[in-house]
């Protein structure tokens, strides 16, 4: 909701408007020849009293002729006050908040012939709206909208029996209004407009009742109200005069109410962002008058009634973000009736619709706003396209259309808009593509298979302010006519094969840029030390060959990814100004040298922080504690020495923790136990010592991944690991851990979890990932945007499933492997090598048969080996070499591929294949070649693999939800776009 409430912002309110024509007439009166009546004038002094002014707004309420004050209006014959309007209508233009009125609202009861109210758009700061205001008898206009009235509306407004319009739209307000039922409402018969917008109705069951008691009213707009029936079937509906009804963003949860039907002078009715149900009924055609039906992101199913066609009135149709499942060539039938000749905006974005596009497209005559983005569409862009040629707006993109694009497009000299990304579209664009499209600012050509191919001295007709060409063969130089578009907000030119030194050009946009990605490319060069972009948010030049000394930032700058570069020098120079709002850093595997910074912790917002692969030297700053909001921090694989500072131990947010692969020593701080949200905790390959402490059990409860590896950690496992019910991967290798294997860490639940991996591991993960990555762009516009958000917290590690491993070789480890570690039954990975383990394999250890690699080797193991191993169907790696194994290989199942028999090696007592039969008793371990441990090897780079991709994946998901925030951008940016045009119907 706060989303939605986001989004309107942008939207001119229907409100607005119809108070623009109260206005209008109002302000034409002439009064200079009006005598103030004196008990009126003392109320309306005694009125300026009690309110702060702090700007003297009302700096004319003084003197005898109070009809010449400020938004008061008297009769020309009576000379009574009729009108008071300190109405603040310049919201968004005028000077800030701090100009409106607050303070004190003294009864006006003097005023008895009041019938003209408006307080709205000032600031009451939550106080209660006066009850007087229901003593005013004479009013017919009340307007209290947005002034920062709060708490329960006053049910005397229900003894305004003249009222025509009340307003109490609560949207920009900090404040809520609410009520608790609408009784009072139901007196007002001669209501003819009713907003309540943001007005909470939670507990208002009776509100249909209410305003069917309405006779005469004729807009009702009660959208964010928190409400969730429609009505009982009691109600019979007697809402013959309504024309405009807006319920959008409730939480009814029905199926469309059969009062809707009955509403036979409805004009537009606007039910978006509801959880609606059940399919679109064929009643809607009895409602000749409509013109507008929103019902965006509800859940209703089945078809689109091909009776729409027959609404004669019918400009606006938005089903979006529904489930509608139906051949998209329904839309032929709909063009070829009534509604083919007046439909102007048609959105059906984010439904199932199939099938393929056709010349019925052309059909639709005076068609300005298209979109079928988001849908199953398959074929080719028709031809006839280019005769929509009132069309400003076009949007295919998430389809699976093929073919090449029609050269006719060039014929759209409307079209603001075109978006086709995100389909398997191909073949050549040429300037014939854009040949009359002077007015063309939007083009998202992004994810196709697309090759441009323009004449050097191309003139583009347009002046584009998104430019999304993600993946479009833009190369090998940069596109010279891009030199010449210096209006575009929006520019993404990755992966698309341009091999060239950055032009100076691209550097010196000033103003309007707000988004710049040219990842993926071979660009080379220096960057400017300064970056000049003025309103830059977001600057991705990964994956390029960019060197030189880091640039200076723009203070707007909210993310910046510069990963694979050979960017070099310290990173100082990115904080040469303060940025305000900075919250993703990530200079991942360049040559940055140099300390990090103190001020680095000025930047309050700092989200995600990925300094890793480069080559930072020194201590680690002190002054986390600035940075509250830091959920992740990956500084791994630098050359960072000291100690771990404890003031990370104050970001009770984090989440991931990659310090792997420096020079840090001593313990680990105890105050690291307050990160209770932490998800990876890697400071493996460091010089760590001490032991391992128990609170990393008892506190670090989310804990996924605990890579303490290649440290010099002595003393035991302590068994309180096994508390971490969500660990996946237990990586203590490389220490000097002693004593036993606790037998508990066969109780950690995540590594029982048996479901078996759909395709290979790596795979799936890695095309999650990179799925996720690709999936913004100009065209990442997505229905699942609020959901997202909404979950955000969730979201990121749905795709970090199926990983289970346990890798504790390289200790002193002793005693006895616990045969609990045989109910993991999800591990992939077991590996025990190099430790003084002693007694026989687990007989159980073929329940893990998900286990990818198993490794015994090195120990002091005797008795035979297990028969249920073969049982491990999907082993491919397996060495029990070194130990005191003895008796009969087991055989069978995958054992018979596993036929090296190095993986036996150095078990004296060994026979069976793929060693020498048992029968012969003969040594043989000198006999066979020692090979060069290339098993192991494999095996350590097999696991080192998943560790570090694994470890890649908490920096991925900072991208992740970075990337929701540049959907967000344009989601909003052509969410507003809609809203405009349709609101500019109401
Ligand atoms: C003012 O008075 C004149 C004549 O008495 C009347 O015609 C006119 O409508 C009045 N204007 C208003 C705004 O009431
Ligand atoms: C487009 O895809 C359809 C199947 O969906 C296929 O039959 C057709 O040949 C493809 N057309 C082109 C031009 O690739």
């Amino acid at each position: 909701m706060e989303l939605q409430k986001k989004f309107l912002i942008f939207v001119p309110s229907a409100q607005l408007i119809f108070l623009l024509g109260f206005l209008i007439p109002t302000l034409c009166i002439n009064q200079s020849k009006l005598r103030c009546r004196e008990s009126e004038r003392a109320a309306l002094l005694e009125f300026k009293e009690g309110l702060r002014d702090p700007h003297s707004l009302l700096s004319s309420w003084e003197g005898s002729e109070c009809c010449n004050w400020r938004g008061i209006i008297c009769d020309n014959e009576t000379q009574h006050v009729v009108s008071l309007d300190l109405g603040y209508r310049h919201l968004f233009d005028g000077p800030s908040t701090s100009w409106r009125l607050s303070g004190e609202i003294t009864p006006l009861l003097s005023l008895k012939h009041l019938n003209y109210l408006d307080l709205s758009f000032n600031d009451f700061r939550g106080i209660d709206i006066p009850e007087f205001i229901g003593s005013i008898q004479g009013l017919s206009y009340l307007n209290l909208s947005n002034a920062g009235f709060g708490g329960r509306i006053p049910s005397q407004i229900g003894n305004l029996s003249r009222l025509q319009y009340l307003d109490l739209n609560s949207f920009y307000s900090w404040y809520t209004l609410y009520a608790d039922d609408l009784q009072w409402l139901s007196h007002l018969s001669s209501l003819r407009y009713l907003d309540m917008n943001s007005v909470n109705l939670a507990n208002a069951d009776d509100w249909f009742y209410a305003i069917n008691m309405l006779p005469v009213l004729s807009v009702l707009y009660f959208p964010n109200c928190q409400l969730k029936e429609f009505t009982t079937p009691l109600a019979v509906p007697n809402l013959t005069s309504l024309a405009s009804l807006d319920l959008s963003n409730n939480q009814f949860v029905s199926m469309l109410p059969n009062w809707l039907f009955n509403m036979s002078k409805l004009e537009c009715i606007n039910l978006q962002f509801n959880q609606i149900r059940g399919s679109i009924p064929d009643a809607f055609a009895n409602m000749t008058s409509l013109e507008v039906i929103q019902l965006r992101k509800n859940e209703l199913l089945g078809g689109i009634p091909q009776s729409i066609g027959k609404l004669c009135n019918l400009r606006i149709l938005d089903l979006s973000s529904n489930n509608i499942t139906d051949d998209v060539s329904i839309l032929a039938t709909i063009s070829s009736e009534c509604a083919g000749g007046t439909l102007e905006i048609l959105n059906l974005r984010g439904n199932n619709l199939v099938g393929n596009l056709s010349d019925w497209l052309a059909h639709f005559k005076v068609l300005t706003y298209l979109d079928l983005g988001s849908n199953l569409l398959q074929g080719s862009i028709p031809a006839s396209i280019g005769n929509i040629s009132t069309l400003r707006s076009l949007f295919l993109s998430q389809n699976t259309l093929n073919g090449t694009l029609p050269e006719t497009m060039g014929q759209l000299s409307r079209l603001n808009l075109f978006d086709v990304s995100h389909n398997s579209l191909s073949g050549i664009i040429s300037q014939v593509h854009f040949q009359n499209l002077s007015k063309l600012e939007h083009l998202s050509l992004g994810s196709n298979s697309f090759v441009f191919n323009m004449s050097s001295d191309w003139e583009p007709p347009f002046r584009l302010r998104l430019i999304g060409l993600r993946r479009c063969r833009i190369g090998p130089k940069f596109p010279p006519w891009l030199k010449k578009q210096r209006d575009y907000n929006i520019l993404d030119l990755s992966y698309a094969e341009i091999n060239d030194t950055a032009p100076d050009w691209i550097w010196n946009y000033d103003q309007h840029i707000f988004l710049l990605d040219i990842s993926h490319n071979q660009i080379a060069g220096e960057v400017p030390g300064r970056l000049k972009y003025a309103s830059m948010s977001i600057i991705d030049l990964s994956f390029n060959q960019f060197e030189g000394p880091l640039p200076g930032l723009p203070a707007s700058i909210e993310y910046i990814d510069f990963t694979g570069n050979a960017f070099s020098g310290t990173i100082f120079p990115l904080f040469a100004q303060p940025m305000l709002i900075f919250s993703h850093l990530i200079i991942t595997d360049n040559i940055i040298n140099g300390t990090i910074p103190d001020s680095i912790c000025n930047y309050l917002d700092m989200f995600v922080i990925d300094l890793s692969s480069n080559l930072l030297s020194g201590e680690l700053p002190e002054c986390w504690a600035d940075l509250g909001d830091l959920s992740g921090l990956n500084l791994a694989n630098n050359k960072l020495t000291g100690k771990i500072p404890s003031s990370l131990g104050t970001l009770s947010w984090l989440q991931a923790l990659h310090l792997n692969n420096n020079s840090f020593h001593g313990e680990l701080p105890t105050a690291l136990k307050s990160c209770t949200m932490l998800i990876t905790f890697d400071v493996g390959d460091n010089k760590l010592s001490g032991e391992i402490p128990t609170w990393i059990g008892e506190s670090l409860l989310y804990l996924r991944i605990l890579r303490l590896r290649s440290n010099m950690f002595n003393g035991n496992i302590p068994a309180q690991l096994s508390l971490l019910t969500s660990l996946q991967i237990l990586d203590l290798a490389g220490n000097k851990l002693s004593g036993n294997i606790p037998s508990s860490l066969g109780n950690i639940s995540a590594m029982a979890q048996t479901h078996k991996p759909e395709a290979r591991m790596m795979e799936v993960l890695q095309g999650a990932v990179q799925s996720s990555l690709h999936n913004y762009g100009p065209s990442g516009y997505s229905d699942t945007l609020v959901l997202v958000t909404k979950g955000r917290k969730m979201e990121y590690t749905k795709n970090l499933q199926y990983v289970a491993s346990i890798d504790l070789s390289e200790n002193i480890l002793s005693g006895n492997i616990p045969h609990q570690l045989a109910n993991l039954y999800g591990l992939q990975n077991l590996n025990l090598s190099g430790n003084k383990l002693t007694g026989k394999m687990p007989e159980n250890i073929g329940q893990l048969e998900l286990l990818e690699s198993l490794d015994f080797s090195r120990n002091n193991l005797s008795g035979s080996i297990p028969s249920s191993i073969s049982l491990l169907t999907s082993l491919s790696l397996l060495n029990l070499s070194y130990n005191n194994l003895s008796g009969r290989i087991p055989t069978g199942h995958q054992l018979q591929t596993l036929n090296d028999p190095s993986m036996y090696i150095g078990n004296s007592a060994l026979c069976g294949p793929p060693l020498e039969e048992c029968e012969q008793n003969e040594t043989h371990s000198a006999t066979l070649p020692i090979k060069d441990d290339e098993e192991s090897k494999m095996l350590e780079f097999y696991i080192s693999m998943i560790l570090g991709f694994v470890a890649g994946f908490w920096v991925v998901w900072g991208i992740l939800l970075s990337i929701d925030s540049v959907r967000y951008a344009y989601f909003e940016f052509t969410d507003s776009l809609l809203e405009r045009l349709s609101s500019a119907f109401r």
